[in-house]
C-alpha cells in the first residue's frame, strides 16, 4: 500500500497554546512494498511523521493518502478506522503497553478489536508468535515472565496479528543488545521482502539503514531535507556531517582507505560484503 503525504503541516495543540510546527510542509510518496528509513536528530519530527500517517496526529493542513483512503476529508472517523486496520504502528518500547495476563490474550487483542472471534484470533496469535521467532508455548505464559527481548517480540506479534499492509516502526530495536537488535531488524526486513509489507522505520542505527532500507528520509526541524536512495545518501559525505548523521562502518572504512591509499573504489559500499567485493574487483586483496 502506498503512502502519500501532500504539504503536511502539524503541531500539538496544548489548550490555547500551539507548539511550533513539528511538521512543516512535508510532501513524501512512499511506494507500496518499499522499505524507508527515517533518520534525523531528536526532535526533528520523526515520531510525529508516523503519528500523522496513522491519523493519531491530525495535520493542520495538507492531505494524507494511505492506499485509496484520504484524510482529512468528509468522513474521517470511518476513514481512520479503515486505515488503522491496514496500518500497524509500533511505538518506542512497545512492550510497556502489554497488560494482558497471558501472551495469547495480548496478541489476540488486536484481531478481536477488528472483529475476529476468539478461536480465529487464537489461530492468528499462534501464527504471529511464530513470525516473530518465538515458541508458541510462550502463548500461555504471563508477558511479565519473559525477557525484555521476548516482550518486544510479543508486542511486535500483537501488531502483526492485525495483518497490516503497512508497518510503521519507531526505533523498534532501541534498548536491545546488538544481537537482539539485528534479529528484530532482519525479521522486519523479511516481512518486507516476503509479504511486500510497506515499512517505515525510524532509527538512529545507520548499519540497519545500510543493510535493510531501500530509501531514506532525513528530517530536520520538522522538514524533509533528503528523500532518496540509501546509496545516494551515503555518498554525500559532507552533507551527512552537517546533518549529524553517522556513516555505516563499511562506508567509513572505504573513505579512510581511499584517502590513505589514494585509490577510488568503483562504487559506494554499504556493507562488509560489498566492500570485500569492491576490493577484490580492483585487485587490492
Ligand atoms: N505530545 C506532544 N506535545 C507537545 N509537543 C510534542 C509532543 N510530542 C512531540 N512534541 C514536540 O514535537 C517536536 C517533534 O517531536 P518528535 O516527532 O517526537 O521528534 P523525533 O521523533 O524526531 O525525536 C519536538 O519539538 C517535540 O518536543
Ligand atoms: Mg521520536
Amino acid at each position: 500500500m502506498q503512502i502519500k503525504l501532500e504539504h503536511i503541516t502539524a503541531d500539538y495543540i496544548l489548550g490555547p497554546i500551539h507548539s511550533p510546527k513539528v511538521l512543516n510542509d512535508v510532501s513524501l510518496t512512499l511506494p507500496s512494498g518499499s522499505f524507508t528509513a527515517v533518520v534525523g536528530p531528536t526532535g526533528a519530527g520523526k515520531s510525529s511523521l508516523l503519528k500523522v500517517i496513522d491519523g493519531i496526529l491530525m495535520p493542520g493542513s495538507g492531505r494524507v493518502h494511505v492506499g485509496s483512503f484520504t484524510f482529512p476529508g468528509d468522513n474521517d472517523r470511518q476513514t481512520l478506522k479503515e486505515i488503522r486496520k491496514r496500518v500497524g504502528l509500533v511505538f518506542q518500547f512497545p512492550e510497556s503497553q502489554i497488560f494482558a495476563e497471558t501472551v495469547e490474550k495480548d496478541i489476540c487483542f488486536g484481531p478481536m478489536n477488528f472483529g475476529a472471534r476468539l478461536p480465529e484470533a487464537k489461530k492468528i496469535a499462534e501464527k504471529a508468535i511464530r513470525q516473530v521467532g518465538l515458541d508458541p508455548v510462550l502463548l500461555r505464559k504471563s508477558p511479565f515472565s519473559l525477557s525484555g527481548g521476548q516482550r518486544r517480540r510479543v508486542a511486535l506479534a500483537g501488531v502483526l496479528a492485525t495483518e497490516p499492509d503497512i508497518l510503521l516502526l519507531d526505533e523498534p530495536a532501541a534498548g536491545l543488545d546488538p544481537h537482539g537488535q539485528r534479529e528484530i531488524l532482519s525479521l522486519i526486513s523479511r516481512w518486507n521482502h516476503e509479504q511486500g509489507m510497506t515499512v517505515v522505520l525510524v532509527t538512529h542505527d545507520m548499519e540497519s539503514v545500510a543493510r535493510d532500507a531501500d530509501a531514506v528520509v532525513v528530517m530536520e526541524k520538522g522538514e524533509v531535507v533528503f528523500h532518496g536512495d540509501v546509496r545516494a545518501l551515503f555518498s554525500r559525505t559532507e552533507q551527512l556531517a552537517a546533518w549529524h548523521l553517522d556513516l555505516p562502518d563499511a562506508r567509513r572504512f572505504q573513505l579512510e582507505l581511499e584517502r590513505r591509499a589514494g585509490i577510488k573504489l568503483p562504487r559506494v559500499c554499504l556493507t562488509a560484503d560489498e566492500l570485500t567485493d569492491a576490493l577484490i574487483e580492483v585487485g587490492r586483496v
